[in-house]
């Protein structure tokens, strides 16, 4: 009987607390800037991946959520596929002369997604990493999620801090090979157990900008993101980083908020200008304002931090003794859900189904 060569393997997205925008090479996708997030390790939001390599098969191929995406040569999808293979052939078929050739086969992979696609979710992140993981799951490979994360970068910019859970940064390296631009782990989700996200999602339709060429329209007009990328974000990648090594939640709290109004400011100071966020989106930032400023002058600190990706969906992070009331707060501040708020999920939180609103 003929051997089936079959691995699936799932990853969750990730939220950046200091951005990704820009691609100072959009070939190899290498930044403009380092970024660092925070990957969500609940199952609400999450990529799951079925890889198989047969002899018989005529064409690698994909399926997202049950449809055919077309895989097209040169593109970010061949391109991951490609890397792998030669992964396999290098690491692997080159070493052991007994290994099955499974880097000449043609793959199929089919792809689910639990959460809207292409929505401001981050569904590239999880995607990619997904993609990535079960081909090297496949192909029997022993190498690290950083080298790994080299290849998912190339497939989606922030899928590559999606192969390690915790806090992650992404480096955005020198070489114009690409080869020192990859994500590293900067402490694992034990350091930090207490660090919860909540998900608000405002609108799960599909973005009418894309990251991709968002971002590329940011880096041919904005002069803003120029001042970033030289002056702000490098402080911030050290800073935040040293906040979390010493779960120092106001740091934490105020560079978050900082690097997303920064990102969404940059992304007004494109021609034509990007919006992301909505009225909903805004106004869930003045309550978390007015929600901190009220327990700063009580003589306490930050509780709550916002984060807003491509999109109008708040990520809210907060420690785990603050969720349930922050919890509350929105709920009781935004009566009209589920129109405004189609959802509302407590990510990272160990009793999810205690906060979950439905
Ligand atoms: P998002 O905010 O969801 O990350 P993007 O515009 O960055 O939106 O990326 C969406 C694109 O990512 C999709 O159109 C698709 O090409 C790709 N993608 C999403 N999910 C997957 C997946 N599970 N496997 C492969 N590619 C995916
Ligand atoms: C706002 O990784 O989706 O979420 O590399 O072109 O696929 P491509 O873009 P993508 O951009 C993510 C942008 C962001 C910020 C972040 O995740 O760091
Ligand atoms: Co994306």
């Amino acid at each position: 009987m003929a051997t089936i060569y079959q691995a699936t393997a799932s990853a969750p997205v990730n939220i950046a607390v200091i951005k990704y925008w820009g691609k100072r090479d959009t070939k190899l996708i290498l930044p403009t800037n380092s970024s660092l997030s925070v990957t969500l390790d609940q199952d609400h939001l999450r990529s799951t991946t079925t890889a198989r390599a047969d002899a018989s098969f005529e064409q690698d191929q994909l399926w997202l959520n049950g449809k055919v995406d077309e895989i097209k040569a040169g593109g970010r999808l061949a391109t991951c596929i490609a890397e792998m293979k030669r992964l396999r052939k290098e690491t692997v078929e080159a070493k052991d002369p007994n290994a099955p050739k499974l880097s000449s086969y043609k793959v199929h992979i089919a792809s689910y997604n639990n959460f809207p696609t292409a929505a401001g979710l981050a569904s590239s992140a999880s995607g990619f990493a997904a993609l990535v993981a079960s081909l090297a799951q496949l192909y029997n490979l022993t190498v690290s999620p950083s080298i790994l994360s080299l290849i998912a970068r190339q497939g989606s910019g922030s899928a590559c801090r999606s192969l390690f859970g915790g806090f992650v940064a992404w480096q955005m390296g020198s070489d114009p090979s690409g080869n020192d631009s990859l994500a590293v782990e900067v402490a694992p989700r034990e350091h930090w157990p207490q660090m919860q996200a909540l998900i608000c999602v405002v609108s799960d339709d599909k973005k009418g900008t894309s990251s991709t060429s968002g971002m590329q329209r940011t880096v041919e007009t904005s002069a803003l993101l120029q001042h970033r990328i030289k002056h702000v974000v490098p402080e911030r990648m050290a800073a935040i980083s040293k906040a979390i090594l010493a779960r120092d939640f106001d740091t934490f709290a105020t560079i978050t908020m900082a690097d997303s109004n920064q990102f969404h400011a940059v992304a007004l100071d494109t021609e034509p200008p990007i919006f992301y966020m909505n009225d909903v989106s805004r106004s869930i930032i003045a309550l978390i304002v007015e929600y901190n400023r009220v327990s700063i002058a009580a003589g306490g600190g930050y509780k709550a931090a916002y984060t807003y990706d491509a999109g109008p969906n708040a990520v809210i992070y907060a420690l785990e003794e603050n969720l349930k009331e922050i919890l509350q707060l929105v709920i009781s501040y935004f009566p009209q859900r589920p129109s405004e708020f189609k959802d509302v999920l407590g990510l990272f939180s160990k009793n999810t189904t205690d906060i979950n609103t439905h």
